[in-house]
């Protein structure tokens, strides 16, 4: 149960919202009309602050950002638009560790509930102010910037896992961010302040690779000139990280296996059992349980290994997560290079939304990293994307269902129909079955250029005020 403070203007979200949080149980406070509310905020010192951020309405994000300070160990949630990027940004730029968007999922806020009772940040969008690379005792997954609910899920189950000693098995594709995992898993066990070792399995011989988990004594083989500890003992009272560990031949599976059964091993050479306290993370881009079943992994291993599973989503899976991603690359790289950025410009955004990342984060980490060392202006575009033409023309993202939002459906549909349109809401509503107006407001909503003004030519029977 957490101690929750709503600042919102809309009374219907401010009712939603305790709504939601007064099902589970927690104990809501909204400001008393007429009081100074980061006052009151400091008095009740709450564990959560739910914002109302608005995009026409500086008092929301001039309050994330008083919160942030007056309250350095409560966790601001900014309540944006849905998809509006910009103010997104804004909102993390000021000091909101998450960002929820309107309409409130009630998933999304239980989330954030639990992470904060954990007292875990978890950024859902750009750590604008530099993680610590290292924390001590407290959970911390903020190096991770997600915000779709299969990430959210994800990282909820990384972080029992990680109270645990339980091996843990982090299956997905590369550039999925299964490192990060790993070591944000690591960071948010009580071996935190142990060390983190991490091998990868796949670069070495086998030789090479069982002195490298094992160690050996001197004279082992040729070449093994003096005794040598191996990530094991290196990683005694902390985590040891297994990447690609499909690749270990069956010789070292075994090896492993009695580790793993028996908490003991021999360095290569030795005849002298060791015993070292380590939990065993391992990462996987190839599908496991098949390869048991053509024999070229262990059976008793894999069951060994997967004592909790945690399966990373492709990025195409997690769309919302691309934005985010990209501006927190964004600031990341701006930083790295001195320059500075106020965003991506709409062509791009839309770019970026509709590539389908057969590399993942990795590849859109070097995307914008290039494009920030070629654009000299204060806006990425997608004339700055080294993989421009490919980026546009790669076969379409396919939105997993179960799995996206209903908004996420919307915008891929709409943002599709435009690009197919050359960018024309009327062309683009005529085809979905929607107004005009409909469309004008999403794209207004995130973000997106209107190329209206040949449009209102040719239709403008249909010109209507937005309600804003
Ligand atoms: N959710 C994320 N937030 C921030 N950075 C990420 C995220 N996922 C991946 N990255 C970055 O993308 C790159 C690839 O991630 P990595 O963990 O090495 O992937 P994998 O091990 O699955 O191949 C790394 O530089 C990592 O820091
Ligand atoms: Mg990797």
């Amino acid at each position: 149960m957490s101690q929750v403070f709503i600042a919102a203007s809309d009374a219907s979200l401010a009712r939603q919202l305790s709504q939601l949080l007064a099902e589970s149980e927690h104990v809501v406070e909204l400001a008393p009309e007429g009081v100074d509310a980061v006052a009151w905020l400091q008095n009740g010192a709450p564990d959560v602050v739910f914002v109302q951020v608005d995009a026409d309405d500086e008092a929301g994000l001039e309050f994330v950002a008083k919160a942030r300070r007056a309250l350095p160990g409560s966790c601001v949630v900014a309540i944006t638009p849905a998809g509006s990027l910009e103010l997104i940004a804004e909102a993390v730029k000021r000091g909101a560790a998450h960002c929820v968007s309107r309409p409130v999922d009630a998933r999304a806020v239980q989330f954030v509930l639990s992470q904060a009772s954990a007292r875990v940040r978890v950024a859902t969008t750009a750590p604008v102010a530099a993680a610590p690379e290292r924390t001590t005792g407290r959970g911390d997954f903020d190096r991770i910037v997600a915000s779709h609910p299969l990430m959210h899920q994800l990282l909820e189950k990384a972080y029992l896992a990680a109270q645990s000693r339980a091996t843990v098995l982090i299956q997905g594709e590369t550039g999925t961010g299964k490192e990060l995992i790993a070591a944000g898993i690591h960071q948010n066990s009580k071996r935190c302040l142990g060390p983190f070792i991490r091998l990868n399995c796949a670069s070495l011989s086998e030789t090479l690779l069982e002195s490298e988990l094992f160690g050996h004594e001197r004279g082992a083989f040729t070449g093994a000139v003096s005794r040598r500890k191996g990530r094991f003992e290196q990683a005694h009272l902390g985590t040891l990280f297994l990447d690609e560990v499909s690749e270990i031949p069956l010789s070292v599976q075994v090896k492993l296996l009695r580790f793993l059964q028996e908490r003991e091993f021999e360095r290569v050479g030795g005849d002298e059992p060791l015993q070292v306290d380590v939990r065993v993370v391992a990462a996987t881009n190839r599908d496991l349980k098949g390869m048991v079943d053509a024999h070229t992994f262990r059976e008793d291993l894999y069951y060994r290994l997967n004592v909790v599973r945690l399966e990373v989503p492709p990025l195409r899976a997690r769309p919302s997560d691309v934005p985010l991603l990209a501006l927190h690359f964004l600031h990341r790289y701006a930083r790295e290079n001195d320059k500075q950025f106020d965003g991506l410009t709409s062509e791009a955004s839309m770019a970026l939304a509709a590539h389908a990342w057969p590399g993942n984060v990795r590849e859109l980490q070097n995307i914008i990293e290039q494009a920030v060392v070629l654009s000299n202006s204060s806006q990425v575009g997608v004339d700055e994307f080294p993989l421009a033409r490919e980026l546009r023309e790669t076969e379409p993202v396919r939105l997993m269902i179960p799995g996206a939002t209903l908004a996420e459906v919307e915008r891929f549909a709409i943002s599709r129909t435009l690009d197919a349109v050359g960018g024309s809401p009327s062309k683009a509503a005529a085809i979905l079955g929607i107004s005009r107006r409909t469309i004008q407001y999403r794209m207004r909503e995130w973000g997106l250029g209107s190329r209206e003004k040949q449009d209102d030519e040719d239709i403008d029977s249909d010109v209507e005020v937005e309600p804003n």
